[in-house]
């Protein structure tokens, strides 16, 4: 399978920053039929952004959306509005979930009306510290997996990406809280047996499975090598472009 990058940008760079960045890593990234590249900039930078975007190298994502199509929901951007912008959206990031107290709801919603909108969802999820701690971490995956995608049809279902984040290894420096390959490989083999018991191994082996969480240049081949990772979802790394272009570079790497 395809490996996929996506730099998540978060609440990071003014729109002129976002235009000089994006202009810097288009000179770099040559065109990879085996690694697709997608960002997910502020929303207000995603329409400047599309005027300069070759979509050759790089596709859009939004980080979040609401969703309604239109209507009275003051400060929302929906997906309908997205449509066309973007062709993925970040859904269920841990810092909607537990910053912004989005609910499962929110997240089952938002993957129906991003697909509806030809979007494709890139569905976030993983536990948290504490949930770690008492072994609940299976409970959490298949409850957020099951509960993201219970309004997906099947036939939708290659149109998804899932991303297992621990909620403890996101933007940390701490040695001890950078998920281990062991950790990942445990987490992302659950999901895709998840994925068949609830789909069938064909349907289920097309739904690329990200890992993210502190990704850098230095542990990304070590991520990118473990059985069923298909990408990575990157966060402060993907605003440095040597960083962010040496994790592509690596993942051009192992997918030839
Ligand atoms: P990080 O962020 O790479 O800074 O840990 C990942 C994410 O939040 O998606």
């Amino acid at each position: 399978m395809k490996l996929y990058i996506v730099g998540n940008w978060k609440m990071n760079f003014s729109v002129g920053e976002a235009s000089v960045y994006l202009h810097k890593l288009q000179q770099k990234i040559r065109t990879s039929k085996e690694v697709g590249v997608i960002i997910a900039p502020p929303s207000i930078a995603l329409q400047p952004l599309t005027l300069q975007l070759d979509p050759k190298k790089i596709k859009l994502a939004s980080q979040n959306g609401n969703y309604h199509d239109f209507g009275a929901y003051t400060g929302e951007v929906s997906y309908t509005q997205l449509r066309g912008l973007v062709d993925y959206a970040i859904i269920g990031h841990s810092e909607r979930r537990y910053l912004f107290c989005e609910t499962d709801k929110d997240i089952r919603e938002s993957v129906a009306a991003a697909i509806r909108n030809q979007i494709a969802p890139i569905l976030c999820l993983g536990e948290t510290e504490v949930e770690r701690t008492f072994g609940e971490t299976r409970d959490v995956l298949r409850d957020q997996l099951v509960g993201g995608l219970s309004q997906v049809a099947v036939e939708d279902l290659p149109k998804v990406m899932v991303a297992y984040e621990p909620v403890w290894a996101i933007s940390t420096t701490t040695s001890a809280k950078i998920a281990s390959p062991d950790d990942v490989s445990d987490a992302v083999q659950f999901l895709r047996q998840t994925l068949t018991d609830l789909y069938g191994a064909t349907i289920a082996k097309k739904v690329p499975l990200l890992y993210g969480g502190s990704v850098k240049p230095a542990n990304a081949g070590a991520y990118l090598t473990i059985p069923e990772v298909n990408g990575l979802l990157i966060g402060g790394a993907s605003l440095i472009a040597e960083q962010f272009l040496g994790i592509i570079e690596t993942a051009k790497r192992v997918a030839s």
